[in-house]
């Protein structure tokens, strides 16, 4: 089966030398590749900017903005059989981005030291990949939550039309952004939640990936 993963947070870019990015470490997206190539499957790993070695037989596409892994998705998108969607792709970037360096001008004074940056929103990868008709593969897409993950997740799983929603606490340092371990819940339309106990990336990695090529083997309707 083809495989194919989104890791890593993207970056925005607000003038030459600066950026709006996030936390992700990418380190659960590589760990989905790992465990999919490890299957006997293809995998397609498109990935922001992150530190760390591309999994061994895995197909990696490195993108830096939200917009770059949007098109690198669906250039790679023919053939896919399960997509799971692990990046922490910004939800907004600025609106124009500044040619030169932005300067303090001058020494701020107490009450004119804010600087506002008009932010616009990017498109939703996971929420366009749900949209199409037909959809010939499997999607899975990640919540990453502080609070009401349950209720959270239920919302991108309908709101986006997603086959899976992978849940995932990401205000604990056990299992959070840099964290070698998770606990996630999986979401479906069909089934119960599915719980997965605190383990490795790579173990949750290869129960995801398991549980995925088993419904889409199946042949999926409403999962
Ligand atoms: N996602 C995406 N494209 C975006 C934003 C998010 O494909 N522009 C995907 C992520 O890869 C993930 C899922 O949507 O699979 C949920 O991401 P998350 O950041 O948890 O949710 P958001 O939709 O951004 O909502 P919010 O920030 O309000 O929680």
């Amino acid at each position: 089966m083809k495989f194919l993963i989104t890791a890593g947070p993207t970056r925005e870019p607000i003038d030459p030398v600066r950026y709006l990015s996030n936390r992700s470490s990418g380190k659960m997206g590589f760990a989905l590749a790992s465990a999919a190539e490890q299957a006997g499957h293809e995998v397609v790993l498109i990935s922001g900017p992150v530190a760390l070695p591309t999994p061994e037989g895995v197909q990696r596409i490195d993108v830096t903005t939200a917009e770059e892994m949007f098109n690198a998705v669906h250039t790679a998108l023919p053939g896919t059989d399960i997509a799971i969607l692990a990046a922490a792709v910004a939800d907004f970037r600025p609106a124009t981005v500044a040619v030169q360096k932005i300067k303090k001008q001058g020494a701020p004074q107490a009450t004119q030291a804010t600087l506002s940056i008009d932010l616009v929103p990017t498109r939703d990868i996971l929420a366009s990949l749900g949209a199409m008709q037909p959809r010939p593969f499997l999607l899975a897409g990640f919540a990453a939550e502080t609070e009401n993950l349950a209720a959270n997740a239920q919302k991108k799983l309908h709101g986006k039309n997603s086959d899976f929603i992978i849940a995932n606490a990401v205000n604990l340092p056990s299992t959070g952004f840099d964290s070698d371990e998770n606990e996630v819940t999986i979401f479906s339309h069909a089934r119960e939640p599915l719980a997965l106990p605190k383990a490795s990336k790579q173990a949750i990695s290869s129960a995801i990936v398991e549980l995925l090529v088993a419904v889409r083997t199946g042949g999926h309707e409403r999962v």
